[in-house]
């Protein structure tokens, strides 16, 4: 792993492989070890940059809620594509990792080589999510990571039969999970104050792929469908009995799409 400071923070991040260089930004409340398996296939053919962003990880984790936005941590982002010497790069990002593409889009396109954005959304949150983000941090505040991860991993993240037929996937997620409170704190003060990215998304220019599992309860197949018709040229591919967390729940499938767009796009 390499560190590189900024703002005062510590971001970490493994860079490996060699290649044209893939960027992957992670969701929430994971960690870096979340594309194990895409670095695993990537990585004799590709450059992986792969940061635990702040919070998360072994990054490191600040108390003060207000450190975090999208726009945070995608400066945090081009301060590890600076340290690892990578200008450009394919941006490979799950779900609030989309959400930071979207916040990097806006700060330096330039720097965004092409797209791979899988169960994620353009809009900002609703008034209700926005209610139910700040419920989770009261709940985080009394009580710690322990109910927020037991919900999340009985609740929306996996599909039906991901966590009834494949406990190692289960158990692999709630590894990802175990990073520090502040981290969750901090990524649903950034989450709740996104801005909507559907001009950001209007505007993308280079090439793209949108992957979603069909069974995504947290970013449904019309939402990313919807997204796929917005942007011109891009490729979609919905992975059958998945849900939100679709590079874990079917890793073949994942790389398979991932492989497939990044060859044809070289
Ligand atoms: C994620 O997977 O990053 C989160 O579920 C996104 C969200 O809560 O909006």
């Amino acid at each position: 792993m390499a560190d590189v400071v900024r703002a005062g923070n510590r971001i970490s991040y493994e860079a490996t492989g060699a290649g044209p260089p893939v960027l992957f930004v992670h969701g929430y409340p994971l960690n870096s070890t979340l594309w194990d398996p895409q670095v695993a296939a990537l990585r004799g053919s590709h450059r992986c940059l792969v940061p635990d962003l702040l919070g998360f990880g072994r990054s490191d984790a600040p108390a003060d809620v207000d450190l975090y936005s999208v726009e945070a941590y995608a400066a945090d982002l081009l301060a590890v594509m600076d340290d690892a010497g990578v200008e450009k790069a394919t941006v490979c990002s799950l779900s609030m990792g989309g959400y930071i593409t979207f916040a990097l889009l806006r700060s330096a396109p330039e720097r965004v080589d092409a797209l791979i954005l899988a169960d994620t959304r353009a809009e900002a949150d609703s008034d209700e999510g926005r209610a139910n983000r700040a419920a989770q941090q009261d709940l985080l505040r009394s009580e710690g990571t322990g109910p927020v991860i037991d919900a999340l991993v009985n609740g929306p993240l996996l599909a039906d039969a991901t966590r009834k037929t494949k406990p190692d996937v289960v158990a692999r997620l709630r590894r990802v999970m175990a990073n520090p409170a502040p981290g969750f704190l901090g990524a649903l003060e950034a989450m709740m104050k996104r801005p909507d990215s559907a001009r950001t998304l209007g505007r993308i220019e280079v090439p793209t792929l949108f992957i979603v599992g069909d069974e995504d309860a947290i970013t449904p197949v019309e939402v990313v469908r919807d997204m796929h018709e917005t942007v011109p040229g891009s490729k979609l591919v919905v992975i059958p009995g998945v849900g939100h967390i679709s590079n874990l729940e079917a890793p073949e499938a994942f790389n398979d799409a991932v492989t497939g767009f990044l060859s044809a796009k070289n």
